[in-house]
């Protein structure tokens, strides 16, 4: 009961009229628990019953579904996003120094990887509209020390991957996606080829942090590859370096996807196109109203890719945004700022190889972008109460 009271607001729209509904989230894992609460809650007794808690047959059937929805060889399921990253560095033997490029405009965990193995890692701006690496600067960066590019499918959409495969094919690199906020989104070749995001290049890497489109109820995460080499040593990397028990060929790590994790995500990943279509469905709810206003500029959609929205983020170009998400704050509305600081300017990867202004994309992003809510729960009401209060307040400004 209280719970029920609690999960309603009352609001007051910009007429004036008084709203209620259920309190707005950046994304409502309760809502969507409840939609599949049976077969969750039945999966997870199933693993309670069995004990077969790591390495149990869920993990192996969650493997085996996820390879057939990528259309991939080989899943290797581990801990979290951030491991797989760095499974997949360590696979490809790359040495300390080796130069690796990625974008200065993503979550540390790409870059954090990167230094943690004691690579270089190379930042390089991104394209404004849609926020994806930019493959031109991607090019200029490459010196002889480079070995692989990381792109990093950001905000839900596929980076221009034709563009990157030609470049890591001709200057011979690998290339591993990091496709941590973009599971489920397509690829189309100007030949026609469709490709999932992550099946791509050497080696695709993702998340199921709780959040992500397909998220678990704990930390996850899986590496993909099409090759059955790579595909060994990756596996035997995420186990302690050991092929055949209590034999370690290889220095390893333990990474493990557990098996309550994996039969929950066995029933999510049947859902998981539907969850992309409730996504689309709301970014182009609010792009019809808000890419009418010339202070907010809404995310492209480029042609080469399907966008499943793990986040919808506006530019916000002629009025502040750090007042317009207090503004939305005090009206119950949640947004969040990702990034608000490029990676080049984060304490932790300050390098004197760059400066202020090295980065002028970034740099303009990381001080105008803002993420709505957007997830699989949400009510018309709640869109026009968000819309309607971010119009609010930048409608007079601009008339202004
Ligand atoms: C782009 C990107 N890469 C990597 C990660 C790391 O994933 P995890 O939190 O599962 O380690 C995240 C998680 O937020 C991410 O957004």
């Amino acid at each position: 009961m209280i719970f029920v009271l609690m999960s309603f607001i009352f609001l007051v729209n910009p007429n004036n009229n008084k709203l209620k509904m259920n309190k707005i989230h950046m994304v409502d894992l309760h809502g969507q628990y409840l939609k599949i609460k049976d077969e969750v809650d039945a999966a997870i007794a199933g693993v309670l019953d069995s004990c077969a808690f790591i390495n149990g047959p869920e993990v192996k059937e969650f493997q085996r579904e996820l390879e057939e929805y990528l259309g991939v060889k080989h899943v290797i399921p581990c801990g979290n996003g951030t491991d797989a990253l760095q499974i997949a560095m360590m696979a490809l033997n790359l040495q300390p120094g080796d130069e690796v490029i990625t974008a200065d405009f993503t979550y540390a965990a790409t870059a954090e990887v990167i230094a943690l193995l004691k690579l270089k890692p190379v930042l390089v701006d991104v394209y404004k509209d849609n926020f994806s690496i930019n493959p031109r600067a991607v090019e200029a960066a490459i010196t002889d020390k480079t070995v692989a590019i990381v792109p990093v499918h950001l905000f839900g959409q596929c980076v221009d991957m034709e563009s990157i495969m030609d470049i890591a094919k001709r200057h011979n690199l690998y290339v591993i996606e990091d496709v941590a906020q973009a599971i489920g989104a397509e690829y189309t070749f100007s030949d026609g080829t469709v490709k999932k995001a992550g099946t791509i290049g050497t080696i695709g890497t993702t998340s199921f942090f709780p959040s992500k489109n397909l998220g678990a109820y704990g930390d996850g995460g899986a590496i993909y590859t099409d090759d059955d080499e790579l595909a060994k040593k990756l596996k035997m990397i995420a186990n302690h370096g050991q092929s055949v028990q209590y034999y370690h060929d290889k220095i390893g790590v333990n990474s493990r996807l557990d098996s309550i994790q994996a039969a929950i995500l066995r029933i999510k990943l049947t859902h998981l196109n539907e969850y992309a279509k409730a996504r689309q469905e709301v970014a182009a709810y609010y792009d019809n109203v808000l890419g009418q206003y010339p202070s907010i500029v809404i995310p492209e959609l480029c042609n080469y890719t399907t966008h499943v929205y793990h986040q919808y983020t506006l530019q916000i170009v002629n009025a502040d945004r750090n007042e317009l998400r207090k503004f939305l704050a005090d009206k119950g509305i949640p947004s969040m700022i990702y990034y608000p600081l490029p990676l080049h300017v984060q304490k932790a990867y300050l390098d004197p190889r760059y400066k202020d202004g090295d980065f002028p994309v970034t740099e303009e992003l990381c001080k105008t972008v803002l993420s709505l809510p957007i997830h699989t729960e949400m009510t018309k009401d709640q869109l026009d109460y968000i819309i309607n209060s971010v119009l609010e307040f930048v409608k007079p400004k601009f008339l202004g």
